[in-house]
C-alpha cells in the first residue's frame, strides 16, 4: 500500500490511503468531521484556512512554540500577535489574551505544551459575556 500512495504522489482518503489515515477519523478524535494532514504546520493552515483567515486579520499566539503557530498566520497575510506566557506553564497567559483582542482578530492559536492545556480564555470571556447578557 505504502508504495502505492509514494508512487500516486496523492495522500488522501480514497486513493489507497485510507488506512494510513484512519487514526484521524471522526470517530477517533470524537469530532463531527476530521481532515487527515501531512504535518501539524498543515494542520495549522488549513485550520485559518477554514476560518477565512487573509491579510489584515490578527492571530492571538503565544511566542514560546515552535515556528508554525506563528508562521500559519503570516502565510496566509494575517498578522500574528504575540501574548505573554504563564511562568509556571509556559503556556500563553490567558489573563492577557483579553487584552491582545481587536476587531481584527480572527482566531487565537493557544498552543498546549509539556502535556499541559492551555487556558484559551474562553472561560472568563464566556462568564463576562453571562453577566452582561440581560
Ligand atoms: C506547537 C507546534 N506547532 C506546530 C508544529 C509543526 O508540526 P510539523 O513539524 O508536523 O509541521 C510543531 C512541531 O514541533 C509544534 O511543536
Amino acid at each position: 500500500m505504502l508504495r502505492r500512495v509514494v508512487d500516486s504522489a496523492v495522500v488522501h482518503p480514497g486513493h489507497g490511503s485510507r488506512r494510513a489515515s484512519r487514526p484521524s477519523s471522526p470517530r477517533y478524535v470524537g469530532a463531527k468531521h476530521a481532515i487527515g494532514c501531512a504535518s501539524g504546520t498543515d494542520a495549522l493552515v488549513l485550520s485559518l484556512h477554514a476560518l477565512s483567515v487573509r491579510g489584515g486579520d490578527e492571530i492571538v499566539t503565544t511566542p514560546f512554540s515552535f515556528f508554525a503557530s506563528a508562521s500559519c498566520a503570516a502565510l496566509l497575510g494575517a498578522t500574528p500577535v504575540f501574548v505573554d506566557i504563564e511562568p509556571g506553564t509556559f503556556n500563553i497567559d490567558a489573563a492577557k489574551i483579553e487584552d491582545a483582542i481587536t476587531p481584527k482578530t480572527k482566531a487565537i492559536v493557544p498552543v498546549h505544551l509539556f502535556g499541559q492545556c492551555a487556558d484559551d480564555g474562553r472561560d472568563s470571556r464566556d462568564r463576562r459575556a453571562l453577566a452582561e447578557s440581560p
